[in-house]
């Protein structure tokens, strides 16, 4: 199916790209003129849409749409489907607000298109984690047409794209093949998702009613909270008529989260029940050394919670990551099955994300989907990281961000596996229990049910079909949930965005 479908002439059917002009910054003309102006050659189809969500706005409300950068290609012959069947996709750079040519702020998106009926299917928005890791894993790790091998891409017989269209973003900038400006916070990073959803629904105005969901895992679990409650506030504020000039209502549904970091103090405290008595991951001079530093770490965290100072988050920083720098004696913290020794490079334990990089750093993959070839690909930017780390991000209760999203009916999954020692579940669990909603009485009494089957995974359901707020523990997969288990986790995720029930019995 050509995309988008009704606006094929728009878009031609090769990877030929788009480039829209920026303004001259000291012009605040936004005229349709003014902007087909600079149209030169094969870029005057992008204009023509940029037009025709001028036009459309003018109808309605005063619209402030002002021009943006935009380059868009199709990575035709990349990340190709199943039976040799290409599955159409784009991707392409949005300039942020305050982008210019000389100071840049551009976010990159691949876009997925679903295979069947995209132009009605919901979108799943899907971020990395890190900080600093890039958007395109989870991706090429099981979500999209194609997963990551060593020698490029194969065909993804688990892929998401089969029902959904799958949005991935290189989050926040700097991180993969975004660039520019960076953002040393989740929360002006999610007001940087907003501008960037604004901004792609103006390029895909048929696609803005579409219903959309958040997916990220680990540091992911920071952001996504993040993310959804920028877009719940400015819907409200939208249908108050007190929204940004020009904004669409983003039709939030659902959540979906694996192995989050989400609260630093319910990770803590249940981090060596997990690593001492749950598993062998520490000896016992290990675990009788690090369970003397555990009150001081949570009195560091609670401290930076209620004080966000630079020094609190400093002093919560080095006490706490102690407690994770532990012997493992050879034991892969991401995966208690395996024995690894992760060096400084990810890559030592995980060869994919080598992989990763030397597929996005070819010539020929960047030219494909539209990429300077100056820009360097590394699937985690540690300036990133550190910049994170500075300002202090994790330690926040960012897990209560949930609380008002649950009460507005938006529906929280977490599926979480169950080896993986890094964001270990039962502090996840904890911090679900914590959060204050209608479902809290009851989320803390449900039963863990299996499904599908013993070995593979329990659900712990609240609300009616699939779940106002569920819980799925996944016994044999580690941090990446969807790596290790991608037929399950798409299943999980189809249930999910039908919104049927895990347990058919549940459902009286
Ligand atoms: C990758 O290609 C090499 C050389 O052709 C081959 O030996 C290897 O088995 C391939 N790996 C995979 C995962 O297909
Ligand atoms: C536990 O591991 C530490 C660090 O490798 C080591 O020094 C210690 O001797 C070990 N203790 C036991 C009881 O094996
Ligand atoms: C990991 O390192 C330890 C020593 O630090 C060594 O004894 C062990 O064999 C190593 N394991 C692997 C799988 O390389
Ligand atoms: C975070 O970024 C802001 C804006 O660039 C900057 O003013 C601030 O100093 C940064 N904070 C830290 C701790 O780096
Ligand atoms: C459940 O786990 C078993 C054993 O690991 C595996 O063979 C099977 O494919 C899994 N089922 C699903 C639905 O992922």
């Amino acid at each position: 199916m050509d995309f988008p479908a009704s606006d094929a002439k728009r878009v031609p059917p090769d990877s030929e790209a788009f480039y829209i002009p920026l303004p001259s910054t000291n012009s605040s003309s936004r005229s349709r003129r003014s902007l087909t102006s600079h149209i030169i050659g094969g870029i005057f189809l992008v204009a023509i849409v940029l037009a025709a969500a001028f036009s459309r706005a003018k109808s309605k409300a005063p619209a402030q749409l002002e021009p943006f950068y935009a380059h868009v290609s199709r990575p035709e012959g990349f990340c190709t489907g199943v039976d040799g069947r290409t599955l159409s996709s784009f991707a392409g750079h949005i300039g942020l607000k305050g982008d210019t040519e000389d100071q840049p702020k551009r976010s990159f998106f691949w876009f997925f298109q679903a295979e069947h009926d995209s132009d009605n299917a919901p979108i799943i928005l899907t971020i990395g984690g890190g900080p600093g890791s890039s958007g395109l894993l989870n991706p090429m790790f099981g979500q999209s047409h194609c997963i990551m091998t060593e020698n490029g891409t194969v065909a993804n017989p688990n892929r998401w794209t089969e029902r959904y269209n799958l949005l991935a973003i290189d989050h926040p900038i700097g991180v993969g093949f975004s660039y520019g400006t960076h953002v040393n916070n989740s929360r002006d990073a999610a007001y940087d998702v907003y501008d960037f959803l604004q901004k792609f629904f103006r390029l895909y105005p048929h696609l803005a009613k579409s219903t959309f969901a958040l997916s990220g895992g680990s540091y992911g679990g920071v952001y996504v909270p993040n993310i959804a409650t920028v877009i719940h506030e400015q819907n409200l504020l939208l249908a108050q008529g007190r929204g940004q000039h020009g904004a669409v209502h983003i039709n939030l549904e659902a959540l979906i989260i694996s192995n989050p970091m989400s609260d630093p103090i319910s990770h803590f405290r249940w981090l060596l029940q997990y690593r001492c008595v749950e598993t062998n991951l520490y000896n016992s001079t290990t675990c009788t050394e690090l369970y003397a530093v555990l009150p001081e770490c949570l009195e560091a965290i609670q401290l930076a919670y209620d004080y966000p100072s630079r020094e609190n988050h400093k002093k919560a920083f080095a006490l706490c990551f102690k407690m994770e720098a532990g012997d493992t004696h050879g034991t892969l913290v991401e995966d208690t099955r395996r024995k690894c020794n992760m060096t400084n490079d990810v890559a030592s334990c995980f060869p994919v994300f080598d992989h990763m990089k030397k597929y996005f750093n070819d010539p020929a993959t960047k030219a494909a989907l539209g990429v300077p070839a100056h820009l360097n690909y590394t699937p985690l930017n540690m300036d990133v990281n550190k910049e994170f780390e500075d300002f202090g991000d994790i330690f926040h209760p960012h897990y209560l961000l949930y609380e008002p999203l649950l009460k507005a009916g938006i529906r929280v999954l977490h599926y979480v596996g169950a080896r993986d020692a890094n964001c270990a579940w039962p502090g996840v669990l904890s911090f679900l229990k914590l959060l204050r909603t209608p479902f809290q009485e009851e989320f803390i009494h449900a039963p863990d049910v299996p499904w599908p089957a013993k070995e593979n995974a329990t659900v712990r359901v609240v609300g009616d079909g699939a779940g106002s707020m569920t819980f799925i523990k996944v016994a044999e997969a580690g941090h990446f949930t969807v790596y290790d288990q991608p037929a399950l986790a798409k299943m999980i995720v189809e249930h999910w965005l039908e919104n049927q029930p895990f347990i058919p019995s549940m459902e009286s």
